[in-house]
Formats: C-alpha cells, sequence, structure tokens
C-alpha cells in the first residue's frame, strides 16, 4: 500500500512518529515543522520549515507534494484548525477537528462535557469567568485546589494548593492568569497516562506509561513539558490495577460517545491523563494528540505497520486486531539544556557518547555542519527497550549519561527505587 504521509511538528514525539511510520518501506514521509529536526530530516523525503500552525504553509506543502494523509504531532496547530482546513483539501488526518480538539484545548469544556454526560472521573470543578469570584473561593475554601488557566499553556500552566503555592500565591496567580479559569479538587495519588487511537467510533488503547513532569530527580523543582517517562512488559504499571485499566478506558470509550453525540466525532489519538486515587482513576486531563514524551515510549513498541492503522484511523476501519505492541519494557529520558525550563542555556554545543542500544530520538536542537547545539526546550531523547525495566532503565540511562555538552536528564525515571516509592505512596491513600 503506497502512501504518503505528512508529519506536522518537529519534536522528539514526531521523530517518533515519523520514525515508526516509515518501517514500512511502501510509506513516504514529508515533514512540516518550525525548527529542523535533525533525525525528522533524514527519514523524510521533503521537509518544509514553517511554523506549524501556520495554515496556509501547511496546506500548500501538503498539495504540493500530494500527500494522502497528515499525523498532527503538536496541539497549537489542531486549536488553529489544521484538520479542517487539511481536510478541504481532501487531506485525512490523524487528529480532531477544531471543535473536537476542544477536549484539550479549553479545560471547561471538558469538564462541562464529562459533567453533561454523566461520565464517572471528574473531579469537583469550578469555573470562573471573574478573578474576583476566583479569588474569593480560594479564600473561602482554604486548602487543596488546582488552579488552571482554561486553554492551552504547554504542560506548564497548572498551579497546585500545598504544593507549588500557598493561598497568597494562589490568588497572585489568578490574577496573573487575566481569563478564564478551573479551580479544581487537587487530586490525590499516582499519575499515569493511557493514549488510545480512536477512529470516532472504536477506540484502541496503547500501554500505560508514567510520564515526569518536575524538572529533577525526585520529582523536585519546576512543571517541564516531561522529562521522561516508562512502561512495562504487561502494559500495564505496578500501581494501576487491571480493574483500574478498565475504569480509565471506560471513561476514554464514554467521552468518545459523548462527542459524536455533540456532533464532533473524535478521530485521532487521545490522551488520557489520570490520576489513580483510593476512589480509582480521576481525570486530570484529556489531550487530543500524543504525549511527548510518551509517543516515544509507545511508538517504539508498536509491532503493527503504523501507516495501516493510520488508514484504518480515517477510514473508521479501526480494530484491536489491527494494534499490537511487543511485550516489552520501554524507558525514555530527555536530555535537557541546563537551566531548562526556567533559563535555558541556549547554544552551547552537545555531543553524543556511546549510545550502546538505545535508541535516539531528536527534539529542539540545532545541527549545523554536523554538530549539534541547545535551543531553548528538550533537547533529545533516549529510548531504552529491554524484557525487563530494570534492562530498558540500563540502556536508556547509558546512552544518556555519555552524552557531552551543557544539558542534563533525570537520572531516576525507570529505576525500582522510583517505583517502589510509587507503590508505597498509592498503598499510603
Ligand atoms: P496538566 O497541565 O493539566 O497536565 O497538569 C500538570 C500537572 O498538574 C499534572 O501532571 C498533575 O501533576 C497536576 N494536576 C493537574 N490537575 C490536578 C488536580 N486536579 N489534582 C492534582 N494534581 C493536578
Ligand atoms: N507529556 C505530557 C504531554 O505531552 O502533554
Amino acid at each position: 500500500m503506497d502512501m504518503k504521509i505528512l508529519v506536522v511538528g518537529g519534536g522528539g514525539r514526531e521523530h517518533a512518529i515519523a520514525a515508526a511510520l516509515s518501517r514500512n518501506s511502501e510509506t513516504a514521509i514529508y515533514s512540516v515543522m518550525a525548527k529542523k529536526n535533525p533525525g525528522i530530516t533524514r527519514i523524510a523525503k521533503e521537509c518544509c520549515i514553517a511554523r506549524e500552525t501556520d495554515l496556509e504553509k501547511v496546506s500548500a506543502f501538503a498539495k504540493k507534494t500530494g500527500v494522502t494523509h497528515a499525523v498532527i504531532g503538536p496541539e497549537s496547530p489542531l486549536e488553529a484548525g489544521i484538520v479542517d482546513r487539511l481536510e478541504k483539501e481532501g487531506i485525512a488526518c490523524i487528529g480532531p477537528t477544531k471543535a473536537a480538539a476542544r477536549i484539550e484545548t479549553d479545560k471547561a469544556f471538558c469538564r462541562n462535557l464529562m459533567t453533561h454526560h454523566q461520565i464517572s472521573g471528574n473531579p469537583e470543578y469550578r469555573v470562573f469567568h471573574d478573578a474576583d469570584e476566583a479569588v474569593r473561593f480560594v479564600k473561602d475554601h482554604d486548602g487543596d485546589l488546582a488552579i488552571k488557566p482554561i486553554g492551552l499553556t504547554g504542560g506548564k500552566g497548572v498551579r497546585i494548593m500545598g504544593e507549588q503555592v500557598d493561598t497568597a500565591g494562589a490568588i497572585e496567580y489568578i490574577r496573573e492568569i487575566k481569563g478564564d479559569v478551573v479551580l479544581e479538587e487537587r487530586l490525590k495519588g499516582e499519575e499515569f497516562t493511557l493514549q488510545a487511537f480512536v477512529d470516532g467510533t472504536h477506540i484502541v488503547p496503547m500501554p500505560l506509561v508514567q510520564d515526569h513532569k518536575r524538572a529533577f530527580d525526585g520529582d523536585t523543582g519546576p512543571n517541564t513539558g516531561g522529562m521522561g517517562a516508562y512502561s512495562m512488559p504487561d502494559h500495564l504499571l505496578p500501581f494501576v490495577t487491571r480493574k483500574d485499566l478498565t475504569a480509565a478506558l471506560s471513561i476514554m470509550i464514554s467521552v468518545v460517545a459523548a462527542m459524536a453525540k455533540e456532533g464532533s466525532p473524535y478521530k485521532g489519538i487521545l490522551y488520557g491523563q489520570f490520576m489513580n486515587t483510593a476512589q480509582g482513576p480521576k481525570v486530570i486531563e484529556f489531550n487530543a494528540r500524543f504525549g511527548d514524551p510518551e509517543a516515544m515510549n509507545v511508538l517504539t513498541l508498536l509491532a503493527s505497520d503504523f501507516a495501516g492503522i493510520v488508514s484504518s484511523i480515517t477510514d473508521g476501519t479501526l480494530s484491536a486486531s489491527k494494534v499490537a505492541f511487543e511485550p516489552a519494557a520501554t524507558v525514555c529520558k530527555y536530555l535537557v539544556p541546563e537551566g531548562y525550563p526556567t533559563a535555558p542555556q541556549v547554544n552551547k554545543p552537545v555531543s553524543l557518547g556511546d549510545m550502546g542500544r538505545a535508541i535516539l530520538y531528536y527534539a529542539n536542537v540545532d545541527e549545523t555542519a554536523g554538530e549539534l547545539k541547545t535551543l531553548t526546550s528538550r533537547t533529545l531523547a533516549f529510548v531504552g527497550k529491554a524484557p525487563t525495566l530494570a534492562g530498558a532503565e540500563a540502556i536508556a540511562e547509558h546512552a544518556a549519561s555519555g552524552v557531552k555538552g551543557s544539558v542534563r536528564h533525570r537520572r531516576d525515571i525507570g529505576t525500582q527505587a522510583l517505583l517502589d516509592r510509587r507503590i508505597a505512596h498509592m498503598k499510603e491513600l
């Protein structure tokens, strides 16, 4: 089956998408990205350097190259309506329309959809259009709240009271947001990611993954886009039972059904971020795309033809029989510039060491005349894949610690010590 597929986006996630698609030798990959990703450049037949939200440029390139399908990596082009635009040109997309992407781009829409359709897993929440009212609510409910701007924030917009801010800090933050705010009950438990392929009606889950948002070892420091993630050979997590997985998947199935009922059928990748609480999984948020880094874990494990999955999603013929993942563990570790995320050291040389069996995914990194240099965001990632978590961790850690330059990574991701802490935490609840 000859396919010409456009990959939109230039991060580690999109390098993993392009690499997975290119395992089918009959598939030609094209790319639109804001900054040249050295990994994608090597895979793609042709690249167009443009902002992913520049719909004119993306659509002109798609028409010029004659792509039949497009896979949209990041959320910002989805919010800009890239799928509506490309579908108008007859290009079938992996990604929801602008209206359906509201599941991620409008946090109030997501919470209200779940309420209206009586879908379980919502925390207590309230949407505020007025900062004074939100401030009053915080003063009256001194304590455990999550404060969220309503729109996209690159994963860095949430503040948790009692963890990142006190009452005074919460009030100051609400004033800073200058827009609608969602205040939510602070959920306590362990987080996990469940990603699924969705064709509008059918939904097929991928292995569970746990991401690490905090910048430093031991889950300290500011929130980042994600420092790395791991997955287990049984595709569960040690603190998520099969029953919890069934509950989380059933919430996602209900959300997909609700979107169809609302007249905005959901197609693409649905990413559920859950908190496994004493009462079972609760929804932290949904994303309308693969996670970054989580895409690197699951796509490294994908044993089926990704291009075939792409066409079954766009045809509406997706089924579990078309999707298989290797029963192996993965550990993904991101190298980030020193100072990331607050004051990243830009334009610093980076050199790779012995990578062993690790898989390298490039992200926000400049490559000129064979030399790599840091930019402002996450630089590159290594994925280890092995029959055991310890094996996968050793592979990723060996490659990551061999990198020289002003970059750092989290050493604890995928280690047994970190897992033991997660399991103990879950037992305490
Ligand atoms: P988000 O940008 O929604 O992914 O949130 C970033 C991080 O904030 C999540 O990974 C959670 O750790 C935390 N978070 C978000 N909402 C809640 C909540 N209701 N309760 C506890 N933690 C939350
Ligand atoms: N890893 C979290 C995200 O992609 O939003």
